[in-house]
C-alpha cells in the first residue's frame, strides 16, 4: 500500500499528550501510533455498523453447576455458524476458562456474548471486539 504524507495542525498541549501516550505504549514514531488510532476507530465503526468482524469471548465458570454447563453448550450450538473455534481450560478443581473465537456479523457476536454472560453462575465474561483485517 502506498504511503501518503500529510500535515496535521494540532494544539501544542494535545500533541504533548499524544507524545506521552506514544511513549507509554512503546511506539517508535507518531505515524504508527496514528495509524493504529485510525484503525481502532474503523474497527469500532465496524462493530457499530453490524459489519463482519472477529473477536473472542472469554468465560469463567464453575463446572460443578451442571445446568450452567448444559446451558452454555446449548447457546453455543445455537450460534454454531458464528463460532470458529473454542478452547476449554481447567483452571483449578472448580473453575473453567473458556475462550470462544467468533467471526461474523457484529450484532450476532454481541448477542452470543450477552447470552453467555447472562447465564446464572457465569463468574466473569468478556468480549474482545476485533476485526477480520479487511477494510482497515
Ligand atoms: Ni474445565
Amino acid at each position: 500500500m502506498a504511503l501518503v504524507r500529510f500535515g496535521v495542525s494540532i494544539e501544542k498541549g494535545l500533541l504533548s499528550k499524544f507524545d506521552r501516550f506514544i511513549k507509554e505504549r512503546k511506539y517508535t514514531n507518531r505515524s504508527e501510533a496514528f495509524r493504529d488510532l485510525v484503525r481502532r476507530e474503523l474497527v469500532s465503526e465496524q462493530w457499530q455498523g453490524n459489519a463482519e468482524v472477529s473477536g473472542a469471548i472469554t468465560l469463567v465458570y464453575d463446572h460443578h453447576k451442571r445446568e450452567l454447563v448444559n446451558k452454555l453448550m446449548d447457546i453455543q450450538h445455537d450460534f454454531g455458524k458464528l463460532i470458529i473455534s473454542s478452547q476449554h481450560i481447567h483452571l483449578d478443581h472448580d473453575n473453567c476458562l473458556e475462550i470462544i473465537a467468533v467471526k461474523g456479523e457484529s450484532r450476532q457476536a454481541q448477542k452470543l456474548a450477552d447470552s453467555l454472560n447472562s447465564v446464572k453462575g457465569v463468574k466473569h465474561a468478556t468480549l474482545s471486539m476485533s476485526a477480520t483485517g479487511k477494510g482497515i
